[in-house]
């Protein structure tokens, strides 16, 4: 029974797939094999349905546009032998993943995101409060994932015992006024304190981090692994996401586009200038005047602060955050269960730039980082060119910000300073 419950929370698919209750396939009862005649290209972001068949050409995350992306960095003869027809058949719920900072406005529509993944065996849901009625809320959900719940530091070493991937949520979010930047302290801190607890105690997990500002947390992340002497490049991933989802939206809504069809590269870094919507690499291939460009890039950049003040001092971004959170974790665990076809972009530790941490598109594998896409910063548009040059300076100075913080913390504590 909790088989077909989650490929009936199939949102991905239902919605992408526009299934109608008449092309359900009753054949298998826990499979959701949808019968559109077209060719079948990849697949990506979140889906649920452990056995999901989806004979369309696009996902409701919009990252249907794996085999064309495939085909614009794979050799010309790997070209002949497309294989738009293969199907990647998942796994059931073999995975255990924790949500760190899971009682906030991010971390709890995101937990019930994750809760329909038919990846996921265990979810543990760890907050430093508020953390046990999230979590027996959701556990009344009919999917197969079992809920935990462990609150404060002492429950910190349980929450990640055993766990495959860990999201990290938790920390303060921006007010009206405030820079990602003014969020440092505070946050640095909280990552600091719960990335030595996943060194401690789950050093092979995937580590998603949200938490802001991610061109720092995350250079703040590889240091302290590095100090623990387990760092791994290729498994620490800022969560980008959101501006790919956010760019895909407005380029769409601009462009009359189908929704769904289309995909915008966002690379560089998850604040202000530092994000870059690579407009001339949309797919659908598009046009934009000069004004266009600029408008679209802009409003990308600051579509975080477009949320911060219209909510008006109760918070950031949580649900489009949540959402686009979910898509990463539900790629990743694909990835993790041999999809071998598994695209999204990313702030990772990278060697694109002169930069050592810089978001782009990236491969996905067991391993994590498999591959960095390279092809999106090649033919960039002269505007594109300088609007690069320009983030660099901020995107540096951001990374080391982060480094120096975490090198700082790890100074033995001098005689003359005690
Ligand atoms: N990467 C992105 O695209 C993106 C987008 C939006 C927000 N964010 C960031 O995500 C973070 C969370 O935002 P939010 O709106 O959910 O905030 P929130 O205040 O609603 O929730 C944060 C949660 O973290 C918990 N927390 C605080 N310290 C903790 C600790 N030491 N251990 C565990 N949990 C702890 C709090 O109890 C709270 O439940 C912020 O830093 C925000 O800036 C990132």
């Amino acid at each position: 029974m909790a088989a077909i419950s989650s490929s009936m929370i199939s949102v991905g698919s239902a919605v992408s797939c526009h299934v109608q209750a008449g092309k359900i396939s009753k054949s298998r009862p826990s499979s959701l094999s949808i019968d559109v005649p077209t060719v079948t290209k990849s697949f990506s972001g979140l889906k649920a349905g452990s056995a999901v068949r989806c004979d369309s050409e696009s996902s409701f995350l919009g990252k249907e546009n794996n085999a064309a992306l495939r085909d614009s960095f794979i050799t010309r003869s790997a070209k002949s032998v497309k294989s738009y027809t293969r199907q990647f058949q998942p796994q059931a719920s073999t995975f255990k993943v924790a949500i760190l900072g899971a009682a906030g406005g991010i971390g709890q529509p995101l937990a019930l995101l994750v809760k329909m993944s038919p990846l996921i065996s265990d979810l543990h849901l760890y907050d430093i409060a508020n953390v046990k009625g999230v979590a027996a809320d959701l556990s009344h959900c009919n999917t197969p994932s079992k809920v935990f719940d462990f609150t404060g530091v002492s429950e910190l070493p349980n929450a990640l015992q055993g766990v495959d991937l860990v999201v990290i949520p938790a920390g303060v979010p921006r007010k009206p006024g405030m820079t990602r930047d003014d969020l440092f302290n505070i946050n640095a801190n909280i990552v600091k304190t719960l990335v030595e607890a996943v060194a401690d105690n789950c050093p092979n997990a995937f580590i998603h981090i949200i938490s802001n500002p991610v061109n720092s947390t995350v250079p703040i992340a590889a240091e302290i692994l590095k100090q623990k002497g387990v760092y791994d490049p290729k498994k620490l991933f800022g969560v980008t996401t959101l501006d790919v989802v956010r760019a895909n939206t407005f380029v769409a809504k601009k462009k009359n586009l189908k929704l769904i069809d289309v995909d915008v590269p966002v690379i560089g870094g998850h604040a202000g200038i530092t994000i870059l919507p690579i407009l001339s690499k949309t797919r659908p291939a598009v046009t934009f005047s000069d004004e266009e460009t600029v408008e679209l890039t802009k409003r990308i950049q600051n579509a975080g602060t477009e949320v911060v003040e219209a909510k008006a001092g109760a918070g950031s971004a949580t649900l489009s955050m949540a959402y686009a959170a979910a898509r990463f974790v539900e790629s990743s665990l694909r990835a993790l269960d041999g999809d071998s076809d598994v695209y999204e972009c990313s702030f990772v530790q990278s060697q694109l730039t002169d930069l050592p941490f810089f978001a782009s598109r990236i491969k996905l594998g067991v391993k994590g980082v498999e591959a960095i896409i390279s092809a999106d910063l090649q033919g960039l548009t002269g505007y594109e060119e300088k609007a690069l040059e320009d983030l660099k300076v901020e995107l540096k100075a951001s990374i080391e910000k982060g480094v120096s913080f975490a090198q700082k913390k790890a100074e033995p504590v001098t005689s003359s300073s005690s």
